[in-house]
Parts: C-alpha cells; sequence; structure tokens
C-alpha cells in the first residue's frame, strides 16, 4: 500500500536526492582538505541496479516527484548513464536533474540527455582562471565551461549554477560571475557557506551572507523580488535589471528555509538521511542486502522520516555539525 515520506512537523519529501559517490575530482576549499578524504569502500556504495531499485520504491510506493543526482561528484561514476536511464524507466514523469562541478560533461551530456537526464545545476565559483584554482585546487576552469556549453548545446536546460563565496579568496567576484552567467544565458544562485566541510573550519564570522552578496550585485544591478511563489525551493530569487532573468541567493544559514523542506536524501552507501544535518542515518542497503522486500523498506524509509527535525539548529548552542561531511551527503 503506497506511503508518503511525512515528517512530525507536516512537510512531506517529494525530492529525493541521491549521492551516487562520494569521490570527487576537485578539491573545493569549503569542501574537502587537499589530500582528498578516505573514500567509502567499494563494497558498501550501492551497485547501478540497487540504487534504481531504491528509486523505484521511492517513485511507486512513497511518492517520490522528482530526482536529483548528486555527489561527490556525479560525473566520476562510472554507470551514471545507464543509472539514469533505469531511472527513466521508473517513469517518465520524474523530473530528473543532476548536481555536477561539469568536468567530463563534453564527453557525456548527449548521453546523459539521451538516457533521460531533463537538467543540471553546476557548480562554479569563478571565472576567473586563478580563483578557479584558489577555490578548487586544480586548474580546470576551461573544462567546466566546455561542460557548460556542451550541456547547453545538448538540452540539458534551464542550467542553473551555484557559487560560493569565500572571503578574501573569491568575495569580491560576484558582480562579474553573475554578468558572465547573463550572458551565457545561466541562472545563477550565490549559496551561503554551511558548517559541512570536513575539516570542520567553517566560522559564523568568515561566511559571506546573502545580504553582503546582494549588496556587492547591487552596485553593478538593479534587483528586485521575484514574484513567483519559492515554494520549497531553497533559492530566493530577484529579477536583475527588470527582468526576465534572475539571480538568487541560497541563504541556508542566515535566512532558513527548513520549514517548507521537501527533501529526503540517499547517500552512496545506501543510508536515508531525512536532513543534511541529520544526526542519525537509516540502512536501506542492509535490509536490502539481507532481502527485504519493497514494502518492507519502504516501511524503513517511512519510519526514517520521524526523526527529522524541525531545522538545521546551526544557531543553537548544542548544534554539532554532522560526522558525514557535504561530499558524502550530498549537495
Ligand atoms: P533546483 O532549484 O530544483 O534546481 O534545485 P536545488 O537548488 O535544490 O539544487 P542544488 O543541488 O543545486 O542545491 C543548491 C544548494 O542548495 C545545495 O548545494 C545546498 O547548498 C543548498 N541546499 C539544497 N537542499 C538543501 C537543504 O535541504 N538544506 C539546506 N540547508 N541547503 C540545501
Ligand atoms: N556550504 C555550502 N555549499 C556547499 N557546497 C559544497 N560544500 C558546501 C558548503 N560547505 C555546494 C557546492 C555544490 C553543491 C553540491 O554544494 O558548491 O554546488
Ligand atoms: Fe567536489 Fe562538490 Fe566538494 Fe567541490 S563541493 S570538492 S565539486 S564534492
Amino acid at each position: 500500500m503506497p506511503h508518503t515520506l511525512g515528517d512530525r512537523f507536516g512537510r512531506v519529501a517529494t525530492d529525493l536526492r541521491v549521492s551516487l559517490t562520494d569521490r570527487c575530482n576537485l578539491r573545493c576549499s569549503y569542501c574537502m582538505p587537499a589530500e582528498g578524504l578516505e573514500w567509502l569502500p567499494d563494497e558498501s556504495v550501492l551497485t547501478d541496479t540497487e540504487i534504481v531499485r531504491l528509486i523505484d520504491i521511492g517513485v511507486r510506493l512513497l511518492g517520490i516527484r522528482e530526482v536529483r543526482f548528486t555527489g561527490g561528484e556525479p560525473l566520476v561514476r562510472r554507470g551514471l548513464v545507464d543509472i539514469v536511464a533505469g531511472t527513466r524507466a521508473v517513469s517518465p514523469d520524474l523530473e530528473i536533474s543532476m548536481t555536477t562541478n561539469a568536468l567530463g560533461l563534453a564527453r557525456t551530456a548527449h548521453a546523459l540527455r539521451q538516457a533521460g537526464l531533463d537538467r543540471i545545476n553546476v557548480s562554479l565559483d569563478s571565472v576567473r582562471p586563478e580563483s578557479f584554482h584558489a577555490v578548487t585546487r586544480r586548474d580546470r576552469l576551461h573544462d567546466v565551461v566546455e561542460g557548460l556549453a556542451a550541456a547547453a548545446e545538448a538540452g540539458l536546460g534551464p542550467i542553473k549554477i551555484n557559487a560560493v563565496l569565500l572571503r578574501g579568496l573569491n568575495d569580491a567576484e560576484g558582480p562579474e560571475l553573475l554578468r558572465w552567467c547573463l550572458d551565457h544565458g545561466y541562472e545563477l544562485r550565490f549559496i551561503e557557506q554551511m558548517p559541512l566541510d570536513a575539516q570542520h573550519s567553517w566560522s559564523r564570522l568568515e561566511m559571506v551572507t546573502a545580504e553582503e552578496i546582494l549588496t556587492s550585485l547591487e552596485k553593478e544591478f538593479v534587483l528586485s523580488p521575484a514574484v513567483e511563489p519559492r515554494g520549497s525551493a531553497p533559492a530566493e530569487l530577484f529579477l536583475v535589471d527588470g527582468g526576465p532573468a534572475t539571480v538568487g541567493v541560497i541563504a541556508s544559514v542566515t535566512r532558513p528555509f527548513c520549514g517548507d523542506c521537501d527533501r529526503v536524501r540517499l547517500t552512496a552507501d545506501g543510508q536515508v538521511r531525512n536532513c543534511l544535518f541529520a544526526r542519525e542515518e537509516s540502512d536501506l542497503r542492509g535490509a536490502l542486502r539481507a532481502g527485504a522486500t519493497d514494502e518492507e523498506i519502504a516501511d524503513r524509509w517511512v519510519a526514517a522520516m520521524a526523526t527529522k527535525r524541525a531545522g538545521h539548529g546551526i544557531d543553537d548552542p548544542t548544534f554539532l555539525q554532522p560526522d558525514r561531511p557535504m561530499s558524502a551527503i550530498g549537495g
């Protein structure tokens, strides 16, 4: 019998974010250290078939309407095109998207589109090669720009760009990045840095706030609040110079949007997390590999929602950064 993924606060998760790997080919300083991390062992990572089965259970039995693939970097996962095709086979109506750094996307954009991927969001924090390197510790700006162009050409749009500004690194580049995105037809959103880095070096005082970002953009652009309802989207949108182009801010820290959250996450090793900042996980991989039926897995998933808290609690004195960094949860 179908259920929904409701929580104690009346929110219902319909957006499933699936991390396909914890590995990545960049080393963004707000995410992981230069030397990388201890990656999940291969045997603990869900197989392509296991991932598609869990998505099928989510869609058929639990009311999931959107699936977003994340990482680490989803493009480094070998079976990505097959996973997308398997997910598309679950339902023609499902919205399927991916959050990626776009490295290597030039090679696979068409295949991904053909397999059924609808659209992508791309992480890009600077369009200056030196700053790109300073943030990501790799000289790959050119590949990202190429990947973006290929994705647009393949019809993986509308393409959104996610940018994190770091004080002293790229915090003066907001207007330049916006101009570049407007010129290329990409929808830019600035994300406030969250305490999800593996090094635990996040500091509230250092973080560049949405307010600061908007003030710096307003020196060069006229911004006005977009009128369309935001729903459960993390981004607050502003019309740029009267529109129709928009810029967004994802102010997770200073203007939290947890009250409207419709998201649930599945890690690459098959754990359900009801929040980015959840302190507990529910092991679907174990159930799956022990031979559980679809109904049994669905029941376990429903139960996992009961501990979802009202908000991330970053401002609470008892706040604890989750054990897993962003790269092992999925953005
Ligand atoms: P669309 O608007 O549908 O394109 O997706 P999205 O904005 O939800 O997707 P994306 O993966 O691009 O998310 C952008 C950023 O929003 C993430 O990298 C996170 O920083 C932030 N974000 C997404 N979901 C959550 C959430 O549940 N909680 C918090 N605090 N931040 C989130
Ligand atoms: N705070 C905010 N956003 C982050 N991302 C990664 N780490 C953090 C963090 N600590 C973003 C990336 C990417 C998405 C997957 O999450 O920029 O767009
Ligand atoms: Fe990789 Fe994304 Fe982390 Fe950057 S933020 S290191 S692109 S997983």
